[in-house]
């Protein structure tokens, strides 16, 4: 049966102190209480390779927030999956709707970054999700259906590793959340698209996060929902107690 998930997408923030003692004191906050699903954090590049050795990795999974499309070789600035891979890191988030927008990922970039992170052993939280014109014109499901090619390509077995997270863009850092049934419906037609594809059986063991401004105060609502299956959690991870209380959620 598919995994409950709560992970945390840092972005741009915490310098590598802070990143090492946020990671500290979530590590010692979840040790003494059990969390009842998978918890995965995901951080700078920078922070990978201090904060894989200080976790619990039997509670707390690591992962980067992007890998580059190219295995290795002359692209300055770039940091690829098999170094991501190489600080302990099991994880990475792919195709979230910041780097399709300011960094320009495309689909077939999209693809080509996922079939790496794989190829090095790393997990893939893949983002897709509309922006508010999209969802005015009724057009999300279209949208997150074309997403889904970069991973649609996937063989089974492979595809059997991804774990999807449904962000609206319109609800990212905006406080407005999707309502628990507009995240149920979206999720239920995300689950469908899979199983037309793979089956149902790949579908139903297929985790699908939310993400957009999900809090301790309404983790618990969505969540609930039969075919949402934990959170990707942007600003309410940055504190060990607003992320524990998302946890807290499957409690
Ligand atoms: O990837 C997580 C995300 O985009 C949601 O951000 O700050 O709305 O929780 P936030």
């Amino acid at each position: 049966m598919r995994k409950n998930i709560v992970a945390g997408n840092w972005k741009m923030n915490k310098n590598l102190q802070e990143g090492i003692a946020l990671a500290k004191e979530l590590n010692e906050v979840l040790t003494a209480d059990k969390p009842n699903c998978d918890v995965i954090i995901c951080t700078p590049f920078i922070h990978l390779a201090s904060v894989t050795p200080l976790v619990d990795s039997s509670i707390i999974g690591v992962g980067a927030e992007n890998c580059a499309d190219k295995a290795s070789g002359a692209y300055t600035g770039e940091v690829s999956a098999e170094m991501v891979a190489s600080t302990g890191a099991q994880y990475v988030i792919l195709g979230h709707s910041e780097r399709r927008a300011y960094y320009h990922e495309t689909v077939e970039i999209l693809a080509e970054k996922v079939k790496l992170a794989l190829a090095n052993n790393l997990k893939p939280i893949f983002c897709i999700g509309e922006v508010l014109e999209e969802r005015e014109a009724n057009k999300q499901n279209k949208v997150v259906e074309a997403q889904l090619a970069s991973v649609f390509s996937l063989s089974a077995e492979d595809f059997s590793k991804i774990i999807l997270a449904y962000e609206p863009v319109w609800a990212i850092g905006t406080g407005k959340t999707a309502t628990p049934q507009q995240a149920q419906e979206i999720h239920a037609h995300i689950r469908s698209l899979v199983a037309a594809k793979y089956g149902k059986e790949v579908a139903e063991n297929t985790s699908i996060l939310y993400g957009g401004s999900c809090k301790p105060t309404n983790a618990k609502e969505l969540f609930a929902n039969p075919d949402v299956d934990g959170g990707l959690i942007g600003g309410a991870a940055l504190k060990a107690a607003d992320f524990k209380g998302i946890i807290d959620a499957f409690k």
